[in-house]
């Protein structure tokens, strides 16, 4: 039987962070085996909020990297960068003569962007789910790893695909939101104000590229408090969290050690030492970061490794993609 097909989009506008780590690269990595993977950079896609290309190029190949170091197979998977693939753009074209510019208003993101970047509304934030529907529709993937934030975009590829199926042919898949482990893990940031983030907060967010220094000094200066006042009290979210990191870096008996110890302490008598906790947490922290910032280096450091991954990729994409618009173009009898 043949895999199914799973494809997600990684926007190259920062560094990546424990919470893309825990809530997107590691699902990916899990998936490799079962389906037929197709992860890319969205470069297209950054340029309509980022225009100033001079970093993009550093930023898309250390995507890249990341995600190799984090575990993403390129020989099993096909990982590749959206620039490089002309036919998404072909795709994209067909797909906004069935997109309508109310619907594409009416969007949040769309929205929102209006609002933070009122002197660039180009057509590109406007079109911005064409863009993402084809780039899942060239490969006729049905699960798309995303999180919360993505879902409108993919009931609007799927509203896309369908009318493509009426109008034309029935050729095309609805794409599905999907994860392979049903809970999504989220990390907030550690001054407990909010998700981790790429762009804000940034002394709040652990970077996979963070030295052991770095990861120290933010491990420790994480928002805690004077500890529980009651037994077994319920924990705030900014303790829960640095609990849910515990649990992911440390060993089982560590985290029981400390999930005890708070479960124990009320005012008076307080046996849980934060302090305590944190030093473990940045220890076991650094010693499963270290080697993926390693390893990162190693293939940044690798431009000829680097190239011929992307070349690979690229090549893997345009065959599948190429495919795929010979189906489109012969639904639409535009075959000549
Ligand atoms: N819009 C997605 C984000 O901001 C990135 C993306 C672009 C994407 N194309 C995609 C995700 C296709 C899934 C499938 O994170």
């Amino acid at each position: 039987m043949e895999k199914e097909v799973v494809l997600s989009g990684i926007r190259p506008t920062g560094y990546l962070h424990l919470g893309n780590y825990f809530g997107a690269m590691q699902n990916y990595v899990k998936m490799q085996n079962d389906y037929n993977c197709y992860f890319f950079v969205a470069n297209w896609h950054s340029l309509t909020t980022h225009p100033d290309t001079s970093e993009m190029r550093h930023h898309v190949y250390r995507v890249l990297a990341e995600n190799i170091a984090c575990g993403l197979d390129y020989n099993k998977v096909t990982l590749y960068v959206q620039s490089e693939i002309p036919e998404i753009a072909e795709l994209y074209y067909i797909l906004n003569t069935l997109a309508y510019k109310g619907e594409l208003e009416k969007t949040t993101t769309f929205k929102d962007k209006v609002r933070t970047q009122p002197d660039n509304v180009n057509a590109g934030l406007l079109t911005y789910p064409v863009l993402q529907a084809a780039d899942i529709l060239i490969h006729r993937a049905v699960k798309v790893p995303v999180g919360k934030d993505q879902e409108q975009n993919l009931e609007m590829a799927r509203n896309f695909a369908s009318r493509f199926n009426h109008r034309y042919q029935e050729v095309l898949p609805l794409p599905y939101a999907f994860n392979y482990n049903q809970e999504l893990i989220k990390i907030q940031g550690l001054d407990g104000l909010g998700k981790m983030s790429k762009s804000e907060n940034q002394l709040s967010t652990i970077f996979l590229q963070d030295d052991p220094e770095t990861i120290y000094k933010k491990i420790m200066k994480a928002k805690t408090d004077q500890g529980p006042a009651t037994p077994q009290e319920p924990m705030p979210p900014y303790i829960e969290n640095i609990f849910l990191l515990l649990k992911l870096m440390s060993s089982t008996d560590t985290y029981q050690f400390f999930i005890d110890k708070y479960n124990a302490s009320s005012t008076g008598n307080c046996l849980i030492r934060y302090g305590d906790l944190k030093k473990q947490l940045a220890e076991d922290m650094i010693k499963f970061l270290t080697p993926i910032r390693q390893k990162t280096n190693e293939l940044l450091n690798n431009e000829t490794l680097m190239k011929n991954i992307i070349k690979e990729g690229t090549y893997k994409a345009r065959e599948s993609s190429s495919k795929t618009l010979d189906i489109v173009k012969k639904a639409m009898q535009m075959w000549y």
